[in-house]
């Protein structure tokens, strides 16, 4: 009886283990534990339970003990720790129940180990990266995107890009090779934004991605722009003002005072502010300014692009007749012209130091830096100095117009003809003694001028130019010996012109600084 039910449940394990020919796929990944079920234990019989690997055993519960890594489990199922590559091949389990000989073949499995993806590796060619690890590459670069990643027994590389603007990641390249790559030639900035690099084992299909924000990034194309706004403050008050629009991200500007050898010497300089905007201004004043100084704007891009605007100071400098003459009764017109000053000045007229206003006496006017005042109906009271009065941020200049009044009464007439007739009566005498004398008139200027002569005839007329243009500044220390004035000391003049001007404003504005040399 006892061996009729032994052969029964033998042939039913032999038809359990014909069924079982059948391989089974296994992936485990690497590292990774798993456990190989050795199917259809026999029931209800304490069995003993051993693993082949392609056709060796690899663990038994009769000696030889398992391994480390591989031990059976009471059920007779095979785990093995720490996953290896080696691990892969052909499982079969067995089975004894005690006490009899014959080993029954189970399980027929085939492990396959998967390793990866791992070390996914992103190399954008021509980009720089910023602190936060985002890279930025300059508009219209050509751009090389590499991925490599490692995956055993071989994976599939995917290239995505996303941005703002896309619905959803767009697949920009695929391959199932270790490495991945694709060009962007002339980059443009709706190529801004993440690409990641997805890579996926094309055994145990698990993912792995990697994301790189990239930023496309350009300097502005126009040149920076350097201007200037009045201040609130009155007219010593300006805004200096650089921009430079259109860029990303924002440029650093700066405004620089040049320094122009020799250094002169000069007050705290202006606050050269370093700020990540399109637009810097700065608040000047005269103290921290010179004329005939250059500022500067300097403009950085972080793309590498450097550009510049500037601008020369010039202290205002107003210019006219000093010298009008009018009839009482009649309306006279005393003109300055403002063209010099940088930043532009404001220019009044003034008279007893109080600045003229808009009345029925006087009409102001300005045209072209021409400023006009119109004094109506003039009276002897109205004789004196007019100023025409010129204030920009590096200082202060004036003019002064004096105006004669000459009056119209009957008496005045009458000698007024009488003058006449007597300056023309005295022409013609001089004429005809000159004449009659003409010979000895000639030696004596032949003979009687000397180059001393001529020299002072010219420096004369010179003076008389900067008695017109200059009228307001503080005179020319004498030159050299104060007489002599040579042609060469002539030439000398217009040189020193611009030094010894500039030498005059700064002493207006300072009185610590030393007198230049000449
Ligand atoms: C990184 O910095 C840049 C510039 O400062 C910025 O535009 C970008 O959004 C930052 N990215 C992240 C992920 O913070
Ligand atoms: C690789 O991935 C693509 C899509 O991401 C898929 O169509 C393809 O079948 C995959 N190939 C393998 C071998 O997994
Ligand atoms: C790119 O990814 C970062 C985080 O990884 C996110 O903050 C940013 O908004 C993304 N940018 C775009 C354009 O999708
Ligand atoms: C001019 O001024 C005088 C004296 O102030 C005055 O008497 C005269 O009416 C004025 N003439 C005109 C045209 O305003």
């Amino acid at each position: 009886m006892k061996i009729i039910i032994l052969s029964v449940y033998l042939l039913l394990l032999s038809h359990q283990t014909v069924t079982e020919e059948q391989v089974q796929h296994v992936i485990g990944e690497k590292g990774e534990d798993t456990t190989l079920q050795c199917s259809s234990p026999p029931i209800n019989v304490s069995s003993l339970y051993q693993w082949k690997k392609n056709g060796v055993v690899v663990a038994s519960q009769i000696p030889p003990e398992p391994s480390d890594r591989l031990s059976i489990l009471n059920d007779g199922s095979l785990k093995i720790s720490g996953l290896q590559y080696i691990d892969g091949g052909q499982y079969q389990c067995e089975s004894q129940p005690e006490g009899f000989g014959t080993w029954q073949a189970h399980s027929n499995l085939l492990l396959q180990v998967a390793g990866g993806p791992t070390n996914i590796v992103l190399n954008i060619t021509q980009a720089t990266a910023l602190k936060n690890g985002t890279l930025f590459v300059k508009k219209g670069s050509d751009v090389f995107f590499n991925c490599s990643s490692e995956s055993v027994p071989s994976q599939n590389l995917t290239w995505k890009f996303e941005n703002s603007a896309s619905t959803g990641a767009v697949d920009k390249a695929f391959g199932s090779k270790s490495t991945l790559g694709f060009f962007i030639s002339d980059i443009q900035p709706a190529d801004q934004g993440n690409y990641t690099c997805v890579s996926q084992n094309t055994l145990s299909m698990r993912t792995e991605n990697k994301s790189q924000e990239l930023l496309v990034y350009y300097a502005p194309e126009r040149h920076p722009e350097c201007s200037w706004e009045k201040g609130n403050q009155g007219p010593s008050d300006f805004l200096f003002i650089c921009t430079w629009h259109e860029g990303y991200p924002v440029p650093t500007l700066e405004w620089h005072e040049v320094l122009k050898p020799p250094v002169i010497a000069k007050g705290p300089t202006i606050n050269s502010t370093s700020q990540e905007t399109e637009r810097l201004e700065v608040h000047v004043n005269r103290f921290i300014l010179t004329d005939g100084e250059e500022v500067k704007c300097v403009a950085r891009h972080v793309t590498g692009e450097q550009n510049n605007c500037s601008f020369t100071l010039k202290i205002p400098y107003p210019t006219g007749n000093p010298m009008v003459t009018a009839l009482e009764g009649t309306s006279v017109k005393l003109q300055c012209s403002e063209t010099n000053s940088l930043p532009p000045a404001t220019t009044v007229w003034k008279k007893n130091d109080t600045v003229i206003n808009n009345t029925s006496k006087y009409v102001l006017s300005e045209n072209d830096l021409q400023y006009t005042l119109t004094i109506v109906n003039v009276t002897e009271e109205d004789e004196g100095i007019y100023k025409c009065y010129s204030e920009n941020p590096l200082g202060v200049k004036e003019l002064d117009v004096i105006l004669t009044v000459k009056t119209t009464s009957g008496g005045g007439v009458v000698v007024g003809i009488f003058v006449s007739v007597l300056i023309i009566m005295i022409g013609i005498v001089i004429g005809v003694t000159a004449y009659t004398k003409r010979d000895r008139i000639c030696i004596g200027l032949g003979f009687g001028s000397s180059s001393e002569d001529r020299g002072d005839i010219f420096s004369l007329v010179d003076s008389e130019d900067e008695e017109i243009f200059h009228d307001a500044v503080p005179r020319l220390p004498p030159l050299t010996n104060g007489h002599a004035t040579t042609l060469v000391e002539i030439h000398r003049i217009p040189s020193n012109e611009d030094a010894a001007d500039s030498s005059e404003y700064t002493d207006q504005i300072r009185t610590d600084q030393t007198e230049p040399e000449q």
